[in-house]
This record gives structure tokens, C-alpha cells and sequence, in this order.
């Protein structure tokens, strides 16, 4: 669909730019033209954070402050965010979270680079609201609105490689309250992007719920499901799509683990949290952090980086 207009615009312009100082580099030969430079490949290195779930209590703007300046200090080429920038936006009022987003956009505007965001089930606001209040036309909104996005899944290009931003969740009437499911039309969306990519050209997928993830087997025993609200339940529908491309990497949150996969020729990175265990502290072995990811061609590279935050969310709160 849209890529955030503003980066769009930017990219443009580099591009623009960068062809531009490609023929007045032919010009400047005056008029013997050589064989261009032999091309290094396609890289990029970029920030990879996820589940931040701002808040105001326990110190953690201050994390978030931490957090984003030792992103910066990574000057990697772009940023993206993986969802649930924000707590409890699905069940509270938005008047309720108003403060939370103030948070979170404290940090957004404090990370340096094009940020592209991904929508989290926590993002979603006034969904479910368990105060009485009234559930929001558009639960949507105020993501949206807050972030500067026409829609929540695009697409953008960087280095040569697709990335495919995905809106993981459905909101359900079940005990689960959502789904993690990629919709219909964004099916039919990826349907049409694809038909217009090179089948060689890398690609990437960022998606809040996992589209595939050994957490459940790994914590709860081999045979272990996952929940509906956990994993994207159509999930090999969506991988089919990519299966005459060439999917490099799938970027994942929601499960607050930093896990790697390798599925065929796709990498699967699930991306720990910003917040580690909801500000408690490390969730099964993996602390508050975020990662570096470099693609180098079709090759990905993975680094899980601590910022330094030690919890300050009191045991019983
Ligand atoms: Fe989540």
C-alpha cells in the first residue's frame, strides 16, 4: 500500500541523488566512458527493537531515554520498530494511555534515522476497554495518528532489499481477545507486490506476532501448541506467498525472546524487548535490549545488544 510519505519522499530524493552523481561521474571522463565500478553487493545495517511498552512508572522513561541512545550510538543506516511501542492500549481508554504515548513518542523523536514503525496488539487502543467505556470505531487511529501513517502495513525499499511491514493482529469475540492473523486484503496486497518484484530481489518481512517460533516447544515441552494470540495462525499461507521469492528474513516480537530460526532459505529472528520482562528484568534468559541486524546479499547477520537497564519495577507491582 503506502510507505510513510515522508520517507518516501526521502528516498526519493536519495535516489535521485545518487543517479545524479552517477552520470556527472560518466560526464566528468569527458566523454571515454569506462566500465562503472565493480558493485559490492547489496548491504544494510540496521536497529531491529521491539516491545518497548512504554509506560510512565518505575523510571522506565528514563530506559526508553537509554534505550534510544545507545540505538544512535549504533548510527546504523534505519531503525525499525517492531510494535507494542505502548501498555494496555487494547483494553483501556484512550484517555487512559494518552500519557503512554506521550512516553513512547518521547523516544521515537529521540532515535535518530527514518524510523519505520510496526503495529503491536498493545498499539491497538480502546479495542476491548474493560473500564465501561465505549470500544473505539477504529482501534487503529491513534497508532496511526500518533506514528504519521496512512495505513498499518506497507512496504519500503532500502539497499536493494523489499521490506513488508505486516499487521499481525485481529481483534476476536473468543477468550484470546485477538488473533494473530494477516488479514485478507493485505494478503491480496502482498499478492500484488509480489507480482510486480524480482523473484531474486531480498526480501524481508516484519511482523509483531511470529510467523514461526520454537518458544512453545522450547519452554513448555516438544509437543507444546501455541496459542491463537501468539503465532500468526495463517502463517503458512503467508510464507507460501513468498515461495517462488527470496525471502532472507522475517523480524518478529511479541514473545520478548531473542530466538533464531532457519527455516529453507528464510531466517526467522524473534527480537527479545526493549522492556525485557514487561520492566521486570531478563524474560527467559534474554534481557532488556535490541538487535543490529547487517544483510549482506543474501546473507543475515544478528546481534543481540543489552543497552545496561537494570529493572526498577517493584516485585509486587
Ligand atoms: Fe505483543
Amino acid at each position: 500500500m503506502t510507505a510513510r510519505r515522508l520517507f518516501t519522499r526521502r528516498g526519493f530524493l536519495r535516489r535521485a541523488g545518487a543517479s545524479l552523481l552517477a552520470t556527472s561521474s560518466l560526464a566528468l571522463t569527458g566523454g571515454c566512458l569506462r566500465s562503472p565500478p565493480r558493485s559490492v553487493g547489496r548491504r544494510a545495517r540496521f536497529v531491529f527493537f521491539t516491545d518497548v511498552h512504554a509506560r510512565t512508572e518505575w523510571d522506565t522513561p528514563l530506559a526508553m531515554a537509554r534505550a534510544a541512545q545507545a540505538i544512535n550510538a549504533q548510527q546504523a543506516d534505519f531503525i525499525i520498530g517492531g510494535g507494542d511501542l505502548i501498555t494496555d492500549g487494547f483494553q483501556s481508554s484512550a484517555a487512559t494511555v494518552a500519557p503512554r504515548w506521550d512516553a513512547y513518542m518521547a523516544m521515537h523523536r529521540a532515535l535518530q534515522g527514518d524510523v519505520y514503525s510496526t503495529l503491536g496488539n498493545h498499539d491497538l487502543v480502546a479495542a476491548r476497554p474493560e473500564d465501561g467505556s465505549t470500544p473505539a470505531s477504529d482501534p487503529r487511529a491513534i497508532y496511526r495518528e500518533r506514528l504519521g501513517l496512512d495505513n498499518t502495513w506497507y512496504t519500503f525499499d532500502a539497499a536493494g532489499y523489499r521490506f513488508f511491514i505486516l499487521d499481525s493482529i485481529r481483534v476476536s469475540d473468543d477468550a484470546f481477545k485477538y488473533h494473530g492473523y494477516i488479514s485478507l486484503p493485505q494478503i491480496d496486497w502482498l499478492q500484488e507486490q509480489l507480482a510486480h518484484t524480482a523473484r531474486d530481489q531480498p526480501l524481508v518481512v516484519v511482523s509483531h506476532v511470529p510467523l514461526l517460533t520454537a518458544f512453545y516447544a522450547a519452554t513448555g515441552g516438544a509437543t507444546t501448541a501455541a496459542p491463537p494470540n501468539r503465532v500468526v495462525t495463517n502463517n503458512v499461507a503467508v510464507l507460501e506467498l513468498f515461495a517462488s521469492h527470496n525471502l532472507i528474513l522475517v523480524l518478529q516480537g511479541h514473545l520478548h525472546v531473542r530466538e533464531q530460526l532457519q527455516w529453507r532459505d528464510t531466517t526467522f529472528i524473534t527480537g527479545g524487548a526493549v522492556c525485557g520482562r514487561w520492566w521486570r528484568g531478563a524474560w527467559h534468559g534474554t534481557p532488556e535490549g535490541f538487535n543490529i541486524i547487517t544483510l549482506q546479499d543474501n546473507h543475515v547477520d544478528w546481534q543481540y545488544v543489552d543497552y545496561g537497564w537494570e529493572a526498577r519495577r517493584p516485585a509486587n507491582a
